[in-house]
């Protein structure tokens, strides 16, 4: 008897032919932790026979990647995303060492441990060191822009505020008034945009701070504002050293990217705040022997893909109401510390990570 309809059996070839084609690399890892497929680019990059290990639990297989099985199998246990950039995963007889950016999602319906989908993608250093410089260049450009826009709207608005007081004050009719209210409200509102553009003009002040402890202020101020379904986590490494920062700066900025997380997830969802601290990486176009790494990820919709590259642009969103400065002045606050923001997006997933440099704190 025919199990498999013609029909069937040219789908499930079509979906193998894509999955073995793959460049990034592909595991499907049980919910008991046993590895059921990985990819030929899989094979290839973490130097493994599937031919040898599939069925066998993913610890065994790689017992020199402790932490990363165990970070699986807290996704798995306990049904959350997990995503770590710039991952060391040391592979092989010869204990040889490779970088990748890893996603692991856990994907069953019914109730965990679920099995994961792991994407590890190999990172080319080169690419990555080129986006940072190209995402510096490109916000120092956008921000002269629009601050010298900003300088050359600040004057003469000034004018047309004093103009139209002088002007309601010499007005007969009370209705007439009307019209110069609306003039003066408009050019206030103006006021604060541009004043908003323009920014936190003092240079950082900088003391000794312990970042978790900036990350519990912005949790409790965005605890006040979320609706009660939507939780928030913490994910913090204790051995993250202090920094110098200016608080009210970071505050600030790590304030923009919370509430963004919030308005992402809506009334239910959950954000992660995470630290980390990342070796040997490099930031435009230095490379610093410690970065501090603070994520602030969310289970919300995503970037939409259209918005996504010109996110730090001045006056770019997404929302109905939104300024689009947020991000603009948080990066702004964050290059101004040595540091950077970047951002991954995707459906259900999205990260935004603050990276500063800790050898930059004498
Ligand atoms: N966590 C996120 N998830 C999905 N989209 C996001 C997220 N963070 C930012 N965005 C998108 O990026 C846009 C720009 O964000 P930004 O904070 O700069 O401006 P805004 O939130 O629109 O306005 P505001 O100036 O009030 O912050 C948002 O409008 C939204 O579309
Ligand atoms: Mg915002």
């Amino acid at each position: 008897m025919q199990t498999t309809s013609p029909k069937a059996a040219d789908e499930f070839e079509l979906y193998r032919a894509i999955l073995e084609n793959q460049l990034t690399a592909l595991l499907w890892v049980g919910a008991r932790q046993e590895l059921h497929y990985l990819n030929p680019a899989a094979e290839t990059l973490l130097q493994l026979d599937a031919r040898r290990v599939l069925g066998r639990p993913l610890a065994l297989i790689l017992p020199a990647a402790a932490e990363f099985t165990t970070a699986l199998m807290r996704a798995s246990t306990e049904f959350i995303a997990f995503t770590q950039r710039e991952l060391r995963l040391t592979v092989g007889e010869d204990g040889a060492a490779v970088t990748v950016d890893c996603t692991a999602t856990p994907v069953a319906e019914r109730a965990p441990p679920a099995p994961l989908l792991v994407e590890l993608t190999p990172l080319d250093r080169h690419l990555r060191i080129t986006r940072d410089d190209a995402l510096m260049a490109q916000h120092a450009a956008n921000r002269m822009l629009a601050c010298n826009l900003a300088h050359e709207v600040r004057n003469p608005l000034g004018g047309l505020r004093g103009a139209a007081q002088l002007l309601e004050r010499r007005l007969p009719d009370e209705t007439l008034k009307e019209y110069t209210r609306v003039i003066l409200r408009e050019a206030d509102r103006l006021t604060r945009l541009v004043e908003a553009i323009l920014g936190p003009v003092q240079p950082p002040r900088r003391t000794r701070l312990n970042i978790h402890e900036l990350l519990e202020q912005v949790i409790s101020l965005v605890q006040a504002e979320a609706p009660a379904g939507v939780t928030l986590r913490r994910d913090y490494d204790p051995s993250l050293p202090e920094l110098l920062l200016d608080r009210d700066q970071l505050v600030q900025a790590l304030l923009n990217l919370a509430r963004n997380a919030l308005e992402a997830v809506g009334d239910e969802g959950r954000i992660l705040f995470r630290s980390r601290v990342l070796r040997q990486f490099t930031l435009g176009n230095r490379c610093h022997r410690l970065v501090a790494c603070v994520e602030i990820a969310d289970d919300g919709p995503g970037v939409p893909s259209a918005l996504l590259p010109r996110i730090f642009t001045p006056l770019v969103t997404g929302r109905p109401g939104g300024t689009g400065l947020g991000l603009s002045i948080a990066q702004e606050l964050v290059n101004r510390h040595g540091g950077l923001i970047e951002c991954l997006s995707r459906p259900g997933e999205t990260v935004f990570s603050v990276l500063l440099p800790l050898d930059e704190t004498p």
